[in-house]
């Protein structure tokens, strides 16, 4: 499928509720059996609103980005900021990266990793880390824009063990488009 035309640019706080969805809409199509079900449960769409709005209007450490078509509005977004785990040897990180589920493929996600890289870069970052479920196919995603696998580690959600692994870029640069198949 071709390749969908989309402006990234920072969140403006009149976004918060398509943000919302398309984030709620990207958690329900991925994690179900892999990710607590009273969790996906437990998003709505006001809470998920008030989360992204409160977290624009601070203008703080997380950034938020939106992958905005003239046709289709808001089909993707990402947020970023200084890396939560400075041990691992990388500065910046993205913490959220989600897609419309109606626009896979269509280079959403790597025009949002680009555009979130550029941003780590002018904050003065010079490498990535993003933290993945390590069942989410997110992972080919990853390693496909050069992401290498740099620590695994489990967290407890809602009772639940969740592994999750760690991709990181040493530097702020994606793995080139593979050739036409
Ligand atoms: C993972 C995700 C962000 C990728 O975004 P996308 O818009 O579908 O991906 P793109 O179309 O930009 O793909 C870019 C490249 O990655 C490859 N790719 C994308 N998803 C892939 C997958 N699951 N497995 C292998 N390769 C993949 C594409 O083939 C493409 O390669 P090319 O540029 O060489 O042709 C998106 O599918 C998504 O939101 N998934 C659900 C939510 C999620 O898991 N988010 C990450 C949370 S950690």
């Amino acid at each position: 499928m071709s390749n969908l035309a989309v402006q990234i640019r920072q969140a403006r706080q009149e976004d918060a509720a398509k943000i919302a969805q398309v984030y709620i809409d990207s958690w329900h199509d991925t994690y179900p059996g892999v990710l607590p079900t009273a969790l996906l449960c437990a998003m709505t769409s006001k809470g998920q609103t008030a989360r992204w709005l409160a977290t624009i209007r601070a203008q703080g450490r997380e950034s938020v980005l939106v992958a905005d078509s003239s046709d289709e509005g808001i089909v993707g977004m990402a947020s970023l900021g200084p890396a939560r785990d400075g041990s691992l040897g990388f500065d910046g990180e993205v913490y959220t990266l989600y897609v419309d589920p109606s626009y896979y493929g269509r280079g959403i996600g790597r025009a949002l990793l680009q555009n979130a890289f550029l941003t780590l870069r002018k904050q003065g970052m010079t490498s990535c880390l993003i933290w993945a479920h390590a069942h989410n196919y997110a992972r080919y995603f990853y390693e496909a824009m050069g992401g290498r696998l740099v620590a695994e580690r489990s967290a407890m959600l809602m009772g639940e063990k969740v592994p999750e692994c760690a991709f990181g870029w040493k530097t702020l640069a994606l793995a080139e488009r593979s050739p036409a198949r």
